[in-house]
């Protein structure tokens, strides 16, 4: 099978005639927010004034839809937070999450590293936000993910990596049309989990695009930052096996079978039934807790005032087919995601997102099974891209709490350690607030750091930490490795 041939082929000529021959937007509307603020910087009328609940503050945000296929209909939401103070002289960071399927938004923006935390009581302000640091982009994709849609139908059945770093490269541009002011800004990617294709895909594919294009459009891609990232199929799951063993969530004998049996480097690892069935005894075992955060307890459910379970099957969910992987969606505490959809479906925050007119309602949900069940294409590796980045001189730092099983800490150090980077400064601890935060190790190109009991989403669990480490890689000056 191609897959290639169930993609359609994008007019790339087109897309940049379409893409170029926009009207610039400033905006003449100058609302404020806040007291003592300057004039808006862009956002043509995207502007959010009246979120409900939302606790006072200093700095300006902006949600809304930006076209990224007008022909097609395609559009992708995205919700911005100018930095919290000096906005005008931070980088711009954009951040994304994974699934395939999943919200930037629900998790990114309202469980991990926004400013406003969705739980029970509805907001919540986050003290430990990054737009504290830079300029925060928070962006559903592809379209069918939370409030990001398609016209037409047929282009569901397309998505795949490229497809979404299509998509997304078409978004950046012309979001940057609606705010030009951030155009020329340093330009950072960053995202966890499935993220971890997203974004290096994402960066290549801007440093390919814009090397065609007049210098003055070109985005100022500076960097990309990683959090427990899905990066080479073949390590990833090698890792995730030997850290259920090394963690006691699987025998001594099941690891055996799965390292006699499964070649993880095949296009057909799982017609062997040995192997699958090894693999099964993993996942039947991490059923049991919970994958993203091994010591922490599970949700039961029983609390949920939503009562919504659907979203928790997603906990340990797989797909087989010869031709990929199996994959496990990526994502967070069931126990807030329900917070998450009962509050992006209220009508009043769909209008003040700029969603809806309050009447005619989006159905959002945290990711979108559909999706990640159907996605056509999955790079295998997206280790030879981090070689051309490293080539081109971006800064790339991964890291990685600790105590994730789904893609643990052991996947990344395979994935990494498969590059072969020299290194330039041994492993050795970093602190935070006089504790060991966790380890970390730079390499010509890289720089690779631990957050000690931390699980999938580490901002999460670890948030002051998670913010002084974001702090480090924005300066691009190595976290402390002294107390
Ligand atoms: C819009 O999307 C369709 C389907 O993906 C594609 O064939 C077409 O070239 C796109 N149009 C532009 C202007 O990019
Ligand atoms: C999708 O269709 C709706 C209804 O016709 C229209 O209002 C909307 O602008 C379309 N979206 C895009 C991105 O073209
Ligand atoms: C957040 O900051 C405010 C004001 O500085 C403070 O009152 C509050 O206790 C902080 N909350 C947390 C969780 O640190
Ligand atoms: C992505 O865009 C490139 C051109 O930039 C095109 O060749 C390719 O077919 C597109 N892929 C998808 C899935 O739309
Ligand atoms: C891009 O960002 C880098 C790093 O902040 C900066 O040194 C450089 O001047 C910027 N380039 C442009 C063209 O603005
Ligand atoms: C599975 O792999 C093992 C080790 O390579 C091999 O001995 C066994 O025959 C394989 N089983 C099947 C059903 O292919
Ligand atoms: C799987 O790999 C083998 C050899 O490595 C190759 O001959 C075969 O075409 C591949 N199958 C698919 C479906 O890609
Ligand atoms: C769930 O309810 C039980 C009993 O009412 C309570 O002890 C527990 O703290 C609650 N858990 C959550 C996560 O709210
Ligand atoms: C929203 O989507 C869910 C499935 O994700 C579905 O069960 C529900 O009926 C939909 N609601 C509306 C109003 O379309």
């Amino acid at each position: 099978m191609d897959f290639v041939s169930k993609v359609t082929v994008l007019n790339t000529l087109l897309a940049l005639i379409v893409l170029l021959s926009a009207e610039p937007v400033v905006s003449l509307k100058h609302r404020k927010w806040g007291r003592g603020k300057k004039l808006a910087s862009g956002g043509n009328g995207d502007l959010v004034t009246d979120l409900p609940g939302q606790p006072a503050v200093g700095f300006r945000h902006y949600a809304g839809y930006v076209t990224v296929n007008e022909t097609n209909g395609r559009a992708l939401f995205y919700w911005f937070y100018e930095s919290t103070t000096e906005a005008d002289g931070k980088p711009l960071v954009l951040w994304l999450n994974g699934g395939p399927g999943c919200s930037s938004v629900g998790y990114g923006a309202t469980q991990e590293i926004g400013p406003f935390i969705v739980d029970s009581n509805g907001l919540k302000y986050n003290n430990y936000s990054w737009n504290t640091k830079a300029n925060m982009l928070f962006l559903e994709s592809p379209i069918g993910v939370g409030f990001s849609y398609s016209n037409t139908t047929s282009d569901y059945s397309n998505l795949g990596d490229d497809f979404t770093a299509n998509d997304t490269y078409v978004f950046l541009h012309k979001w940057f049309l609606k705010f030009p002011s951030y155009r020329k800004r340093t330009f950072y990617i960053a995202g966890e989990s499935y993220a971890g294709k997203y974004v290096p895909e994402l960066a290549e594919l801007i440093m390919i695009n814009d090397k065609n294009m007049d210098p003055s459009l070109r985005i100022n891609l500076t960097g990309i930052l990683l959090g427990n990232p899905e990066t080479s199929d073949a390590e990833d799951w090698r890792g995730l096996v030997d850290y259920a063993w090394s963690h006691a969530v699987i025998s001594d004998e099941t690891q055996k079978l799965i390292r006699e049996s499964c070649d993880f480097h095949s296009n057909d690892t799982w017609s062997n039934i040995s192997c699958s069935n090894g693999v099964d005894e993993v996942l039947k075992q991490y059923k049991e807790i919970d994958i993203y955060s091994l010591y922490t307890s599970v949700c039961t459910g029983n609390n949920i005032s939503a009562g919504n379970s659907d979203d928790k099957s997603m906990q340990v969910m797989m797909k087989r087919t010869s031709m990929m992987m199996p994959r496990i969606m990526g994502g967070y505490d069931p126990c807030l995601d329900d917070y998450a959809k009962k509050f992006y479906n209220r009508p009043d925050v769909q209008k003040a997102l700029h969603v809806s007119d309050g009447r005619q309602l989006k159905n959002w949900s945290i990711c979108n099974t559909k999706i990640f069940e159907e996605w056509s294409y999955s790079k295998p590796s997206v280790l030879p891209i981090y070689k051309n980045l490293i080539t081109a001189g971006l800064r790339i730092w991964v890291y990685s709490g600790d105590t994730d099983g789904r893609v643990p800490v052991l996947s990344t150090r395979y994935s990494l350690s498969s590059l072969g980077l020299p290194i330039t400064k041994a492993w050795r601890p970093w602190y935070h607030q006089k504790e060991v935060s966790g380890w970390f190790q730079e390499y010509e190109g890289l720089t690779f750091a631990t957050f000690r009991g931390a699980g999938h989403a580490v901002p999460c669990f670890k948030p002051s930490n998670s913010l002084a480490f974001f702090s480090a890689f924005l300066l691009g000056d190595a976290p402390p490795s002294e107390r």
